[in-house]
């Protein structure tokens, strides 16, 4: 045995010597390559702890403050990320989603809602996914919807906008009527998208936990056997419709209501515009595509809401090969942000950014790049128009028929995943005197 022990010791401390070697390189490589400035975080944790108590806007703001207006570093949700800032950063992920960058979603969102359905039948052919999603979503489409988007507004839009955005998603995209929304579904609705960021962590009592059980009854629910599309494409496509639907529109619908109620000359006007239809109107005749169209002014407060409050922070996508950008490298695998806020509230495009300005719209409007709130290139919201839709005809039925009045007057907008009044705004409600 002793004769042996020469050759042991080597051959022991060869996996270490390995290792140290392959760690010492990777670090130099590391350091040779030029990383946009910024901060990785704790160990594991990266930025997480800090994107939960500021929120995401407040981060970028911060980070563009302390380290570069072009692009950062930091990590979250668990892995390495470039975010790219301001109408530059929006400009060069735009056009570039289909060659530098692939689709990615968060871990938690992916894993709430595949749930245990076989990975590999997520490889749906982009086109017949694309077009599904724009079939339904085309403005000529939508128009046939607008009666059902008045009928629903006037029964079921107070006082919660996220029941009347989910039961008008199910009634058009599910074709489920008296679906019962306000139990088991919203709740597990809202499970899902309290987790989309959170960290990987699936233990009892996290957010991804809480949101994978949500995951787990949405996916029961709208999983059912499909003519021309698999199981796994189903429940990809419908939620995916019914999170943007839900989440970001009703997020919106509550924007609009806060700007609203907070500003008075803007009501005012918004009033105006929407007495003028309602008047051109027979008794109980619903609205009409026509309609929508002469609420311009209208349109232009909607659109300084998304400016302001952008309901979605931007767009994940991963790099699928190292590229350069203001100077800085960014790996391959790394993942890339871009931000709406960062580029919304620039004084050079946004005079006063600050300041609710819908006749900032007016004329020829931003400067591209510069205004984003569905994002841009391939990837542009499909959802856009129908968000259009839905939220005047909702804004028609509150403004013509009620005054708001606040209950909690300086009421703070909390920025978390999404944008939502701290206390889920309180209002009182005066019909207009007949
Ligand atoms: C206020 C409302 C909404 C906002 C602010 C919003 C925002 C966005 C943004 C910024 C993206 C692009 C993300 C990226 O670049 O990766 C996006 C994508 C998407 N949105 Fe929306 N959205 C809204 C409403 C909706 C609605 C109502 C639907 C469905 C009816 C919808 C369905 C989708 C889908 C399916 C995608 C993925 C498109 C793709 O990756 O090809 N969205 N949305």
């Amino acid at each position: 045995m002793e004769s042996l022990i020469p050759y042991l010791v080597p051959l022991l401390l060869l996996p270490f010597s390995a290792y140290l070697v392959f760690s010492i390189r990777k670090k130099a490589s590391g350091q040779r390559k030029n990383l946009p400035p910024g901060s990785m975080g704790w160990p594991f944790l990266g930025e997480n702890m800090e994107l939960a108590s500021l929120g995401c806007q407040k981060l970028i703001k911060d980070r563009m403050h302390k380290y570069s207006g072009h692009v950062f570093k930091t990590s979250l949700l668990g892995e390495k990320m470039a975010v790219l800032c301001g109408e530059q950063g929006n400009k060069f992920i735009f056009k570039n989603q289909n060659t530098l960058f692939a689709r990615w979603a968060p871990p938690s969102l992916r894993k709430a809602i595949y749930q245990d359905l076989d990975a590999t039948k997520h490889q749906e052919p982009k086109a017949t996914f694309d077009n599904f999603q724009y079939d339904i979503l085309k403005p000529d489409a939508l128009k046939k919807y607008v009666l059902v988007m008045d009928s629903l507004a006037l029964v079921e839009a107070l006082p919660s906008t996220q029941k009347y955005a989910l039961s008008l998603a199910c009634r058009i995209f599910m074709n489920r009527e008296g679906w019962d929304h306000s139990g088991d579904f919203l709740k597990s609705l809202s499970r899902l998208t309290k987790g989309i960021l959170s960290l990987p962590v699936n233990m009892l009592g996290t957010a991804l936990n809480r949101a994978i059980k949500g995951g787990r009854v949405m996916v029961e629910a709208t999983n059912e056997d499909g003519e021309y599309m698999s199981d796994s494409m189903i429940v990809n496509v419908l939620i995916g419709l019914l999170l943007g639907a839900e989440y970001e529109l009703s997020s919106l619908i509550t924007i609009v209501i806060y700007y609203l109620a907070e500003l008075p000359h803007i009501f005012n006007r918004v009033l105006e515009e929407q007495m003028e239809i309602a008047k051109s109107k027979g008794p109980n005749e619903l609205l009409a595509m026509e309609d929508l169209e002469k609420m311009k002014y209208t349109w232009n407060v909607v659109r300084e809401c998304l400016r302001l409050t952008p309901p979605s922070i931007g767009g994940f996508s991963e790099s699928t090969a190292e590229f350069t950008y203001a100077g800085f490298t960014i790996p391959k695998g790394w993942k890339v942000l871009w931000t709406s806020h960062s580029s919304h509230m620039n004084p050079d495009y946004f005079p006063e950014p600050e300041k609710f300005d819908p006749l900032r719209f007016e004329g020829s409007g931003p400067e591209p790049y510069t205004y984003v709130p569905f994002g841009g290139g391939a990837r542009m919201c499909p959802g856009r128009s129908y968000t259009k839709l839905v939220t005047l005809v909702f804004t028609h039925n509150l403004v013509t028929r009620f005054r708001l009045e606040k209950v909690i007057p300086n009421e703070k907008m909390l920025f978390r995943s999404s944008p939502a009044p701290a206390h889920g705004l309180p209002l009182r409600l005066h019909p207009h005197k007949r």
